[in-house]
Order: C-alpha cells, then sequence, then structure tokens
C-alpha cells in the first residue's frame, strides 16, 4: 500500500512571522495525523525553513524545500545546497518544479543533477512532471511524461528510485483555478507509473508514490484522491491557509484505497 503524501509548496509567500503564524495554525489542526495513513510536508520558502522546522519539531508534519543546488559547497551565489537543508531540518525537497522549468532555465539534466544531490545527502525528492497546455493540446501530453520521467531520473538505481516522490503537474492547472479532471489526472498517472515501470521494474513502480498538482483544493480533493493512481497532492496556493491545507489532508486520509 502506498502512504498518501500531501505537500504544500508555498512557494514566495510568507515572511518568517507569517510562516511561523501557519505552521502553528497547522500543528494545532493536524495533531492528530495518523501517519499510517499519510503523510504531510510542509514546504516553505528557504528564508523559513528554520523557524518553521522548530515549529513542527514536535509533530508529525513534516518539513520540505522548493529547490536545491546539486553541490554540497562552492562559489554559486544565491544557490543552496543539500547539506544546507538537511542543516534546516528538511526531509524533503520539490525538485523540477514547472516554475523552475519555465522561468529559471531548469532542464531534466538540472532536474537529474538535483535528484542525485537530494538522495546522496538522504532527502526525498519530489520530482515534478508535466506538459503544457499547448502540448497538451498538440496531443503531446505522454511524449511530455516520458521525457520528463525517463531523463530526469536517468541512471538513478532501484534502491534510489524507491525513495522518490513524482508530482504529475499540468503546467495549464497551476495557479489557474483549472483542475485537470479525475479521469485526465489518473490517466497521466497510469502512463506515468507505465513509463516508472519499463525503467525500474513493476515492483517498484507499484510501490512510487504520484502525487497530483495544479489548482487542488478542499473541494476537489476527494475525487481526485480516490483515482486508484493518485497517491496525493502538492498544492500551491490552498496550502497557504490554515483551513483549506488541514481540510485537504484530513479529506486524504479518510479516502480509502
Ligand atoms: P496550485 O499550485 O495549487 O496553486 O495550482 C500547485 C503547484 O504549483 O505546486
Amino acid at each position: 500500500m502506498r502512504k498518501t503524501i500531501i505537500a504544500g509548496n508555498w512557494k514566495m509567500y510568507k515572511t518568517i512571522t507569517e510562516a511561523i503564524e501557519l505552521a502553528n495554525g497547522l500543528k494545532r489542526e493536524l495533531f492528530e495525523l495518523d501517519l499510517q495513513r499519510i503523510e504531510a510536508v510542509l514546504c516553505p520558502p528557504y528564508t523559513a525553513l528554520s523557524e518553521v522546522s522548530e515549529v513542527i519539531t514536535d509533530s508529525t508534519i513534516q518539513l520540505g524545500a522548493q529547490d536545491v543546488f546539486w553541490l554540497d559547497e562552492g562559489a554559486f551565489t544565491g544557490e543552496v545546497s543539500p547539506k544546507m537543508l538537511k542543516d534546516c531540518g528538511c526531509g524533503f525537497v520539490i525538485i523540477g518544479h514547472s516554475e523552475r522549468r519555465q522561468y529559471f532555465a531548469e532542464t531534466n539534466d538540472t532536474v537529474n543533477k538535483k535528484i542525485k544531490a537530494a538522495l546522496k545527502h538522504g532527502l526525498t525528492p519530489i520530482v515534478c512532471v508535466g506538459e503544457t497546455l499547448a502540448e497538451r493540446e498538440g496531443g503531446k501530453t505522454f511524449s511530455v511524461l516520458e521525457d520528463h520521467v525517463r531523463n530526469g531520473l536517468k541512471e538513478i538505481d532501484g534502491e534510489d528510485f524507491a525513495k522518490i516522490v513524482v508530482a504529475y503537474e499540468p503546467v495549464w492547472a497551476i495557479g489557474t483555478g483549472k483542475t485537470a479532471t479525475p479521469a485526465q489526472a489518473q490517466e497521466a498517472h497510469k502512463y506515468i507509473r507505465e513509463t516508472l515501470s519499463a525503467m525500474f521494474g513493476a515492483d517498484l513502480a507499484q510501490g512510487c508514490r504520484i502525487q497530483y498538482g495544479g489548482s487542488v483544493k478542499p473541494e476537489n480533493t476527494r475525487e481526485l484522491m480516490i483515482q486508484p493512481d493518485v497517491d496525493g497532492a502538492l498544492v500551491g496556493g490552498a496550502s497557504l491557509s490554515v483551513q483549506s491545507f488541514a481540510a485537504i489532508v484530513r479529506t486524504a486520509a479518510e479516502v480509502k484505497k
């Protein structure tokens, strides 16, 4: 059985004070979280990682970052290393988010380097893949997914692959209020799992958690989570308020697979 995983990607929102307030609120709301059923991960901006880590230290909520560089240290102005993220208390890191691909020249190659570096330091990568609207309309959804998965995860062995979380995020659904229909999400997740199966074998692919991301809200969580190949959510906008993120986590925990 794959344990559901809900991650909140706070993007470039929340000052330190605001982040502490949000994390405290979530800690109160989710204190009864049953870890046998579900994992909840908060991904604040770098500036708030240490403070949020302190707030959630005695809770079941976990911490992640939104990106990482692939080297341990060096003259790379503005970058943050996996070692530094571990030092802040991170257990997870989002890699290859479409906003990084779109605005910051992230490629499958840099994604691949970052995944390997994160794994080396014991961070769980949440690897984002997904097509743009033009690609979907051009009938290229599956080939884009195949490209992101095969090249992002190239030269990674089965043991390391088993630690990775994949997030399917159709770019046209991110921050637009347009969610993929449950059928569209399931179709893409199934395709991703088949690709993973061809790469790593059926057993490991069956064990891999694939999150859906793109306008997930409390109201659409259930219909998405009941899809057989949807194992959680990567939530942007709705992770910025205690009520909506807590509602998404609770709803996902209720869905029996
Ligand atoms: P959204 O963002 O929930 O605001 O659409 C999802 C994401 O970008 O991870």
